[in-house]
């Protein structure tokens, strides 16, 4: 994670970011933190990369690299603002002493690729159509030699993979289907028939934008209707308070770069 000491909205990416809305960098940082403290609070280890001058989006620290049994498939972000990230995140990994692959195609990190370990013995989602570019899933797969099942995103709203599907343990999913084109959300009814169906609204509340450790799911507070829905499946819905972070397009997992080592 990376606290967002310099986030601001200053240019505009995709449909949720306004550069004339104002931002409290100082509430953002102050919720960024409650973030934080809920993953410690559950047990889990959080390393701090820290935020640059001039990078406003580093706080979404999801998509500067995507991991799988301590080998890494870097990022190549699509827009020229974030480039510089990606470095940051190599350094992060050399430090680790894991093995990186720098690609040669663009693709946003975990914005667009997750894993499921349990899923067929360990199988790679894959999203594309607007940030990650499909020919990044093959070099993804040649990386971390995990199959890549490609998804097709269609609804700007929901530019990356994470704010329209999220893993809830080990080999289940929840996931909005308007976000995805016919043919991949058939593609999706056939792998997961057990999946929790999100709605529109769950989707447009970032509730799909969540980290779950197979028990507790972190998500945004505002995502109340996809949070009942979790718990009659039996799940645990933590809420976290990220307003400000919803400026730029993000919530929750778009914060957290999870480590697979
Ligand atoms: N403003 C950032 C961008 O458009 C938000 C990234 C959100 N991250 C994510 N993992 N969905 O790139």
């Amino acid at each position: 994670m990376s606290p967002p000491e310099h986030f601001a909205v200053e240019y505009a990416i995709n449909p949720w970011m306004d550069t004339t809305a104002p931002v409290d960098t100082e509430l953002a940082v102050k919720q960024w933190e409650g973030l934080r403290e809920t993953l410690t609070r559950l047990g889990h280890t959080v390393h701090v990369l820290r935020p640059e001058i001039g990078l406003p989006d580093m706080v979404y620290a999801a998509n500067g690299a995507f991991s799988v049994d301590g080998v890494v498939y870097g990022a190549r972000f699509r827009y020229p603002q974030r480039m510089a990230e990606a470095a940051a995140h190599k350094r992060f990994y050399a430090e680790l002493g894991w093995k990186y692959t720098t690609p040669v195609e663009t693709n946003e990190g975990e914005g667009d690729f997750t894993y499921l370990p349990s899923y067929l013995g360990g199988v790679v989602l894959a999203g594309h159509g607007f940030r990650t570019e499909v020919a990044a899933h093959s070099e993804a797969q040649e990386a971390l030699g995990r199959p890549v099942i490609s998804l097709r995103l269609v609804d700007p709203r929901f530019y990356h993979l994470d704010v329209a599907l999220a893993p809830l343990d080990d080999s289940n999913i929840t996931y909005y289907p308007g976000a995805f084109s016919e043919s991949t959300q058939a593609v999706l009814r056939q792998l997961f028939p057990d999946a929790v169906i999100a709605d529109e609204e769950d989707a447009l509340a970032f509730g799909l934008n969540l980290v779950s450790d197979g028990r507790n799911v972190v998500l945004n507070t505002e995502a109340t209707a996809l949070a009942a829905k979790l718990r009659s499946a039996g799940y645990v819905p933590v809420p976290v308070e990220l307003t400000e972070l919803k400026k730029g397009g993000g919530s929750v997992k778009c914060c957290v770069a999870e480590l697979r080592p």
